[in-house]
């Protein structure tokens, strides 16, 4: 195994050792798919999706290590010297101990998280990250308010409320400096449910974070079907808009599309004008969630005054590929007088296929007169990207 960038300071212990048998089905819980895909490899797509660099161990039952290390492996992609697979224990408690026998030397903060929470966001594990590399020695936990009531009973007899208002559910992952983890784990005799009340157990406070309803465990067939109807809501395509207008210029050249048109008044802007080309941009950062142009690259920052477009749609593209996404086809309609594209839209149309690494296809209309477009003051292009995972 290469070895860990220096940089990576935190581990999480993804624990994917139990049997589910709650879920009731053949295969140990962490392999039943949802959605098509494996519950472990779910998991793992929230862990690599977080900002934060981190050592990843999956802690699978030892039948199925290998199988384990080739979805964290597919996950992992390049960051494959990041993973570290072995085998469980008997209870969750053992099986967590096997995964901090492995921690890499730099580490100086862990994470402990149920594969069980499938669905939980990248932004979860940042979130705790964050709290606890600021937490002073305290553990943190994210936590839910309770939204049912909640009563106290003998056998099937209610004896009393108990008040929720300070009551709160926790989930994982669950955030730990390293040295103090290590100390309670090796402290501590008796099982605990969660790592939280195995480190309070051993003395040391837990701050809450907010917690995420997607990172609900995945216990019974009702969790797994609710599941599926959530992945099957928000996983797959994604489509986004963008729309860009310039005043014409009379005195520089324009470039539309990155395609060059002479004896063409060009496009007034902080870099050059590339209203069709900024427009696919937009449409890119909108689909996957990412802001728009004018935040991603400021246009107060003197590296881009005059910019060719492309180097804007070469760093949108690996910002959109960088969350996972693949573009799946862009479409712009351009709505100018000037200049005439039908006689070279096979030709721009060919120029941003290239560019885009995907279909693009080219439109144009003219606004009738109306509006600035209309009167030829300017020009405006509208893009529209689908992207899939
Ligand atoms: N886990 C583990 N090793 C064990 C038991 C549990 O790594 N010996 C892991 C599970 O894989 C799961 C997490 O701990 O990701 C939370 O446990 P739970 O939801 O209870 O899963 P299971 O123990 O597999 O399910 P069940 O209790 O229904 O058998
Ligand atoms: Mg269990």
């Amino acid at each position: 195994m290469s070895p860990l960038p220096d940089e990576v300071r935190t581990a999480i212990v993804v624990v994917a050792a139990g049997s589910g048998t709650r879920l009731g089905r053949d295969e140990p819980k962490a392999f039943v798919e949802v959605h098509g895909v494996s519950i472990l490899e779910h998991a793992l797509r929230g862990v690599f999706g977080a900002v934060e660099p981190l050592q990843v161990i999956v802690v699978a039952p030892a039948a199925l290590v290998a199988r384990a290390r080739a979805i964290g492996e597919h996950v992992a992609g390049a960051a494959s010297a990041h993973l570290t697979v072995v085998a469980g224990g008997d209870t969750r408690q053992r099986s967590v101990a096997a995964g901090l026998a492995v921690l890499a030397d730099g580490i100086d903060q862990v994470l402990v998280h149920d594969a069980a929470r499938a669905l939980a966001p990248a932004s979860l594990i940042d979130r705790v990250v964050h709290a606890v590399r600021t937490g002073g020695g305290d553990g943190v936990v994210p936590a839910l308010a309770m939204i049912d009531t909640v009563k106290r009973v003998d056998g099937d007899r209610v004896v009393g409320a108990v008040d929720r208002s300070d009551l709160v559910t926790v989930q994982t992952p669950q955030g730990f400096p390293r040295a103090q983890l290590l100390a309670a784990y090796a402290s501590v005799a008796d099982d605990h449910t969660d790592d939280a009340a195995l480190y309070a157990a051993a003395g040391h406070g837990i701050l809450t974070v907010p917690g995420e309803p997607l990172a609900f465990k995945i216990t019974t067939p009702w969790d797994l079907a609710r599941a599926e109807r959530l992945v099957d809501a928000s996983d797959g395509i994604r489509t986004g808009i963008g729309v860009d207008a310039h005043r014409y210029d009379e005195t520089v050249p324009l470039w539309l599309g990155g395609v060059y048109f002479p004896d063409e008044p060009g496009l007034d802007g902080h870099s050059d004008g590339d209203a069709v080309i900024h427009a696919i941009c937009d449409a890119l950062l909108s689909a996957a969630g990412l802001g728009d142009l004018g935040s991603r690259f400021g246009s107060a920052d003197p590296r881009y005054a005059g910019a060719e477009s492309g180097i804007f749609l070469r760093e949108t593209l690996a910002l959109v590929e960088g969350v996972g996404f693949r573009v799946g086809n862009v479409a712009v309609q351009v709505v100018a007088n000037r200049p005439r594209l039908a006689a070279r839209r096979s030709e721009l149309e060919a120029h941003l296929g290239e560019l885009v690494g995907a279909p693009v296809s080219v439109a144009a209309t003219t606004a009738d007169g109306l509006g600035f477009s209309g009167r030829g003051e300017g020009l405006v292009a509208i893009a529209t990207a689908l992207l899939s995972r």
